[in-house]
């Protein structure tokens, strides 16, 4: 009989790959099987070995108790069968990420198991967003979920005690919820005048923050069409952002988002090329519609395209960045693309990143998300 696996319980971090811990890498390089949510930048699979199998379990929104109960079993399962399982969680997987529960179910079925703590978005994002959750003669932070549990009927929070316990309050999950939080906490005590933040998708490149008053953040979330993940922050901690907000300032260098006229296209420097990354089938005409679906979008945005496909295909992706690549590139995002039998992101992709990331130091590579038939 085969020796029981083993599973790392590791926390990814926010969203910036950089801030998952060294030893949550090495439980990724380490891992046969990596079992991933919807809030874990999926780049730091690049680092996983071509034969570890990826599976993601993520799912938006709530978590509905059969399939958090169907993944615990996946853990299990897997870990039976004698592998080395990396269950891979947004921020820290003990904070509001049912980490308790996943290790609960492997230490009921005696599987061995470790837990990796990661960044959590609960202080992470605010830092981005140059807030300091707690700060010395300002402010010391509670944090709370946002989110409660539709099952149980009534609020699970004692609103009256939480409103005014904290100079900050750091609300996660609470975006569905904004317009019940404001009311609760006005209700309660805190002043119509006291500052809130709402930050999206922290310390990734699609990081936005708006500041504003519990009296004025409805409207303005609104107007801004604001969407989760996101991070909300109560207090007066928000105002050190006037001069703390770092992290956004780096993110202005980023060139203009609006189309270059043709001939001015890949000029300037910080610039972004597109490596469209075909896979997923053998089949001619899959390849040459991917020609033209290519050609097309390079008509469209101001980044310099080019496109390659994996296997025998040609342009291989070396000829693809070679014929990218000029002295004002600094990054080449990496778009999968599914050629019609495609159902998932072909394995061989993260190790021929890396591959490109040795050869190219002086550029950054970020893979996307795959686009296609899914
Ligand atoms: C299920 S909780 C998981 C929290 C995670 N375990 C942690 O420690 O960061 C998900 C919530 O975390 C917050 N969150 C996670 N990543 C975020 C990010 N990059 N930007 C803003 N909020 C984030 C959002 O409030 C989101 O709804």
């Amino acid at each position: 009989m085969k020796e029981t696996g083993k599973v790392y319980l590791v926390g990814a971090g926010p969203g910036d790959t950089k801030l998952i811990t060294l030893r949550g890498l090495e439980c990724i390089k380490e891992a046969d099987v990596i079992a991933y949510d919807h809030l874990v930048n999926s780049e730091l699979l690049v680092f996983a070995r071509p034969e570890t199998e990826i599976i993601y379990v993520g799912k938006k929104g709530y978590h509905h108790r059969v399939e958090q109960e169907k993944i615990n079993q996946l853990l299990v399962e897997k870990a039976m069968q004698g592998k080395i399982v990396t269950r891979l969680k947004g921020g820290d997987p003990f904070i509001f990420g049912r980490g308790g529960e996943e290790a609960l179910a492997l230490a009921e079925n005696n599987i061995p198991f470790e837990i990796v703590p990661g960044v959590s978005s609960a202080y992470a994002v605010p830092a981005y967003a140059g807030i300091p959750v707690t700060h010395r003669g300002l402010s010391s932070a509670i944090f709370v979920t946002g989110r409660e549990d539709e099952t149980k009927g009534k609020s699970q929070i004692d609103w009256q005690k939480l409103a005014t316990a904290s100079d900050t309050l750091v609300f996660l999950m609470g975006v569905k919820n904004l317009p019940l939080i404001i009311e609760k906490l006005i209700e309660h005590g805190r002043a119509k005048e006291t500052p809130i933040a709402l930050i999206r998708s922290g310390t990734t490149m699609e990081q936005e923050t708006i500041v504003g008053t519990l009296e004025t953040i409805i409207s303005q979330a609104e107007q801004n069409k604001f969407k989760p993940p996101a991070i909300i922050v109560v207090g007066e901690a928000v105002n050190l952002r006037k001069k703390l907000a770092w992290f956004e300032k780096k993110l202005e260098v980023t060139p203009h988002p609006n189309p270059l006229p043709q001939g001015e296209r890949g000029r300037g420097s910080n610039m972004i090329g597109i490596l469209l990354l075909g896979h997923g089938s053998r089949q001619k005409n899959a390849e040459r519609e991917f020609n033209l679906v290519s050609n097309v979008i390079s008509t469209l945005i101001p980044y310099p395209v080019c496109q390659a496909v994996l296997g025998n295909g040609e342009p291989t992706i070396e000829t693809a960045v070679e014929n990218l690549i000029n002295p004002d590139i600094k990054k080449i995002i990496v778009a999968p693309v599914f050629l019609f039998e495609g159902t998932h992101v072909q394995i061989d992709i993260p190790d021929k990143l890396n591959n490109l990331r040795l050869k190219y130091p002086s550029i950054e590579f970020e893979m996307t998300d795959c686009c296609g038939a899914d």
